[in-house]
């Protein structure tokens, strides 16, 4: 049985997110069909309009959660603007939910770099090939940037540099909350914040139980 789902008070929660946050993540991997990293990411535009999508999560550390996209796109002029967001997964098989919030920094050349490498040739040239979120004539005009690419590379496939325009952003959570099914709505949830008392960041998280 998962912990949260028998949380009697915030103090039977692990003390710190991550630890549970990459459990879930792991059990969702064994029960969810496809997909177990994908979440909903919420910008804000430079006018204030919200927006959302799924993106999928890429990397994972103490620091927080990266995702890739191009820099160029709706979400990329949101995050110039109002360099903040809001995440959430769902798994719906788990009946539980993750949301996260907090600042937005982009991932350095060097790691977007490293992750650009591992991507699929088709995704790699595909990165170049869509000017993400901006009006599109017609599908063949897509499919014959993707063909001139492709032909351009011929035989330099293990050296396609990463686009300018594409890379990795971070976001370094102020609040990561866990939420499970209960019975007749009676939820459980439990909120981690970053510590802020006394000196550094990385001192340790304070967790509180929400109503559902
Ligand atoms: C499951 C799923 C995963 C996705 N993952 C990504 C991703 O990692 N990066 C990305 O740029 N778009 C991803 N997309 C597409 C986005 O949802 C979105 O259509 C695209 O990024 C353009 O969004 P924007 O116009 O708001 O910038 C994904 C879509 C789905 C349904």
């Amino acid at each position: 049985m998962d912990i949260i789902a028998q949380l009697e008070t915030a103090k039977s929660a692990p003390d710190a997110p991550f630890p549970l946050f990459r459990k879930w993540l792991s059990d969702a991997e064994s029960a969810e069909v496809n997909d177990p990293n994908a979440m909903s990411l919420a910008t804000i535009d430079s006018d204030g309009t919200p927006s959302i999508r799924m993106v999928l999560l890429k990397g994972l550390d103490e620091s927080g959660f990266v995702f890739y996209t191009n820099r160029e796109s709706r979400k990329g002029t949101a995050l110039d603007s109002n360099p903040v967001a809001a995440l959430c997964f769902h798994w719906k098989s788990l009946r539980r939910q993750v949301r996260i919030e907090g600042r937005v920094e982009r991932v350095s050349d060097a790691e977007s770099d490293e992750y650009y490498k591992t991507r699929p040739l088709g995704s790699r040239i595909g990165a170049w090939a869509s000017d993400q979120s901006r009006p599109l004539e017609s599908r063949t005009h897509l499919v014959d940037k993707v063909s001139a690419l492709e032909a351009q590379y011929q035989g330099l496939e293990d050296s396609i540099p990463r686009p300018p325009h594409w890379g990795g952003y971070r976001v370094i959570p102020s609040s990561i909350e866990f939420w499970h099914d209960g019975e007749f709505r009676l939820h459980r949830r439990v909120v981690y914040t970053p510590r802020t008392d006394g000196a550094a960041q990385g001192s340790g998280w304070d967790r509180k139980m929400l109503y559902p």
